[in-house]
């Protein structure tokens, strides 16, 4: 029989939760912890680094656009808000999948504009001639703060105000650690406010559906691309999903 065990850092607000009657202190199955941001040596965080390599690992963007995609659908979750993002550790130490998202888009969107811009080099931001139309697309995205599908949905966004992405790397897929991740950051976002959640994803992804409709999210039944792709929460490639949180 498996315990949980749950440590509670109010002091910081982070916290580390063991599946495992393993000792608590020594090397164990991989475990799930607040994402950790301090900078511990000189080249910065080091979950930032894991975290970079998860998303490069499990992005379906080109290699071209892994910086840029990473800047827009992670790094900006862990400089902005790092108190929502979570990290499966394993016995080594590293981060090997995440979750990690915002309780409110707005205001994320709001500090992707406003400070996230700011920490960028013009390289991230500045639209040059011979960019091509994808990394325009990013750049513009990474300006406007455009981190979600219902921006532009005023009344689906005040119902679904958190938004998150999760990644795991290969080796610790169909273990139950997406859905324990989920769990902890729902919980997250729910005790910061959030009455429910959406995420975007790539509408061939049909193995993450299926993850997300198991753990309770349903595809969105309204029309977010004006018709263009003739089906319900579609927007080009995208299709966004829906939970209630209660
Ligand atoms: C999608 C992902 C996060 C799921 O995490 P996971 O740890 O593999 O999923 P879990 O083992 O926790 O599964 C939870 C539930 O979802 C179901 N599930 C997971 N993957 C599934 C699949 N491919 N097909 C059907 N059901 C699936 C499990 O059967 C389980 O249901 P159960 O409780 O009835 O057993 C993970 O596979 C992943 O990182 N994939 C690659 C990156 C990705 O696609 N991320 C999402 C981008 S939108």
């Amino acid at each position: 029989m498996s315990s949980i065990t749950v440590r509670d850092n109010p002091e910081n607000d982070t916290v580390e939760i063991r599946f495992s009657d393993e000792p608590t202190d020594g090397p164990s199955e991989p475990y799930i912890r607040s994402y950790n941001n301090t900078r511990d040596n000189a080249f910065g965080p080091l979950d930032a680094f894991d975290c970079e390599y998860i998303f490069r690992q499990t992005s379906r963007a080109g290699p071209e656009l892994h910086r840029l995609g990473s800047i827009l659908w992670c790094h900006a979750y862990l400089q902005l808000c790092p108190k929502s993002c979570y990290v499966l550790e394993n016995q080594y130490g590293t981060a090997v999948g995440y979750i990690i998202g915002t309780s409110d888009t707005s205001v994320m969107a709001h500090v992707m504009r406003t400070d996230l811009v700011d920490m960028l080099s013009d390289r991230f931001t500045q639209v040059k001639t011979d960019d091509p139309p994808e990394v325009v697309a990013l750049k513009g995205s990474i300006v406007t703060g455009d981190c979600s599908m219902l921006l532009r949905k005023p009344d689906l966004l005040a119902q679904y105000p958190a938004h998150l992405h999760i990644n795991l790397l290969p080796e610790y897929r169909k273990k139950g650690w997406g859905a324990k991740l989920m769990k902890v950051f729902l919980e997250k976002v729910k005790r910061l406010g959030a009455r429910g959640v959406h995420l975007g994803m790539h509408a061939e992804n049909t193995n993450a559906k299926r993850f997300y409709e198991r753990l309770g999210f349903r595809q969105c039944e309204e029309e977010l691309d004006g018709g263009l792709s003739g089906e319900m929460g579609r927007i080009r490639n995208a299709i966004c999903m829906l939970k209630k949180l209660d």
